[in-house]
């Protein structure tokens, strides 16, 4: 933690870092990054060319040096977390290093400068890469074909349940109804609504997974497909999955997995022997290109034989040694978004799976290990709701720490100050005060103890000094935001208000 007060260190307000505001705060007129060359073609009449539509300046522009732009954005990238400096706890997001590996691959002039409508017979590498993926991602599915069209996982949901509510008008009934348990993402009921089901909601049990009695009374022939999360938004594996796609399909509906939380079986279990039909994956957690809410992603979605005539077109084909991009699928659900996919993340992840090879199992292996590992220091200190196994995340809660009047957000703001971000919070819903922790298979032993002894300690303070822990964070250079209206105040029309419960230091 770093310690503003200790003796001979700068006071916050002082420390240059801190107390930058934002580029347009150091602009200076007349101050410019580039020098160009004299002119060697006739000038022209801007005003003459362009008449009323001509600006003599844009108001408010940033004047600044080459040096002044790079150290505001080095400085900023100073104050921000990151999964480059720090674990990122970031539970449902999978924040593991992104290996550099990809990152030189994706930046091959072949693959970063080619163009969406260049013609078939000179982007073949670019085609391959498609193809090779697809059957990567066949191999660790088990699925007959795998579309990479999805920007994402929400994407991929939905493409998924198109293609079920296709498979089912196809049978002559599109059916009415979607279930999904109640622990599910957000967006799981949310695409069901999209693809035109109406949602179910299924209660868990007191383990925390899918309860087979309220399977049975919910799943009638309406049901289009049961929508569940292996292992789930908990971190704990449906032991009774193979019972549960048995149960789905002897109604004539399908099974959708959303395979978000892949990085926790990759290698070990394929989806389609589970019996699933359709899934997608979030190739921005399981195979790098990390984000935790933002940023590019890409959701493939594999499936069973029974889906395969209404996948989204483009697919990519191979005859022979020549690859090309196949429009010919009469029953498709259509394109999922512009052109062939977030290019640039299915180049990572390619690279990614290439680079672990035969020893992709030990991805899963780690995460898991990882997990329980903090599972078991933080278990004395912090609320277990539900103590099945855990997969790639745990899930605590503070019903501990709020008999004393701490919450999680509390909690989470003090892990600042100890220079880690928080972990996920407040979901999954069936969990009160939830903190929910992935640590992923990147994290040393070392980084592993720091973070749980931030916790520990945490703990500890909201024994002994909790004024501490609720007034947090302090060691960052805004103060505590009130956070709802903040929320208000971002959502209007062109504005980013803060609005601080602390003052800035
Ligand atoms: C379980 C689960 N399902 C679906 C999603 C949605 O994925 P995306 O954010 O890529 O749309 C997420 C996102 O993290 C998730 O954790």
């Amino acid at each position: 933690m770093s310690d503003t007060s200790a003796p001979g260190a700068p006071a916050a307000r002082t420390d240059r870092r801190r107390r930058e505001g934002s580029l347009f705060d150091l602009s200076h007129p007349g101050r410019t990054g580039v020098a160009l060359p004299p002119l060697d073609v006739p000038a022209i009449d801007p005003p003459a060319l362009f008449g009323s539509a001509h600006r003599s300046e844009v108001a408010g522009e940033v004047e600044a040096s080459e040096v002044d732009v790079v150290r505001h954005f080095t400085r900023l990238s100073q104050l921000n977390f990151a999964i480059d400096t720090a674990l990122y706890p970031l539970g449902s997001c999978t924040m593991k290093h992104n290996p550099r590996i990809n990152e030189e691959v994706a930046r091959l002039a072949g693959f970063s400068d080619v163009h969406p409508y260049t013609a078939e017979h000179l982007v073949q590498g670019a085609l391959e890469l498609l193809w090779l993926l697809e059957e990567r991602l066949k191999t660790l599915t088990g699925f007959a074909r795998v579309t990479l069209q999805p920007s994402a996982g929400a994407n991929g949901e939905l493409a998924g349940t198109l293609m079920i509510r296709a498979a089912h008008v196809a049978r002559g009934n599109a059916r009415r109804h979607i279930l999904v348990p109640d622990s599910a993402h957000g967006t799981n009921p949310a695409s069901a609504h999209f693809a035109g089901y109406s949602v179910i909601e299924l209660a868990s049990n007191a383990r925390g997974t899918l309860d087979l009695a309220e399977l049975e009374a919910k799943l009638t022939d309406e049901v289009a497909a049961l929508m569940i999360t292996v292992p789930n938004t908990l971190g704990v594996f449906e032991e009774n999955i193979l019972k549960i796609t048995e149960m789905v399909h002897a109604k004539g509906a399908l099974v959708y997995l959303d395979g978000a939380n892949f990085n926790a079986f990759v290698g070990k279990v394929r989806p389609a022997d589970m019996g699933v039909d359709v899934m997608h994956m979030n190739l921005h957690k399981t195979f790098s290109t990390p984000h935790g809410g933002g940023g590019p992603g890409a959701g493939p979605v594999g499936v069973g034989p029974a889906l395969v005539p209404y996948l989204p077109t483009p697919t990519v084909e191979r005859d022979g040694e020549v690859f090309r991009l196949s429009y010919d699928r009469p029953g498709s659900i259509g394109r999922m978004r512009t052109f062939h996919g977030n290019f640039g993340v299915l180049v990572r992840a390619l690279t990614y799976i290439e680079s672990y090879g035969n020893t992709i199992p030990e991805v899963a292996e780690a995460a898991v290990l990882n997990a329980n590992y903090l599972r078991k220091r933080l278990e004395p200190f912090y609320h277990l709701k539900y103590d099945a196994p855990s997969y790639h995340e745990v899930v605590f809660s503070d019903r501990k720490q709020a008999a004393g009047g701490i919450h999680n957000i509390d909690i989470a703001k003090r892990l600042m100050d100890y220079g880690f971000h928080p972990p996920t919070m407040s979901f999954p819903l069936i969990v009160p005060g939830a903190l929910m922790i992935e640590p992923t298979e990147s994290e040393p032993k070392e980084e592993l103890d720091a973070f749980a002894d931030a916790m520990i300690a945490i703990a500890k303070e909201c024994q002994e000094t909790p004024e501490l822990v609720h007034g947090a964070p302090h060691t960052t250079p805004v103060g505590r935001l009130d956070d709802a209206s903040t929320a208000r105040e971002a959502s209007k029309p062109g504005s980013f208000a803060p609005v601080l419960r602390a003052p800035v230091r």
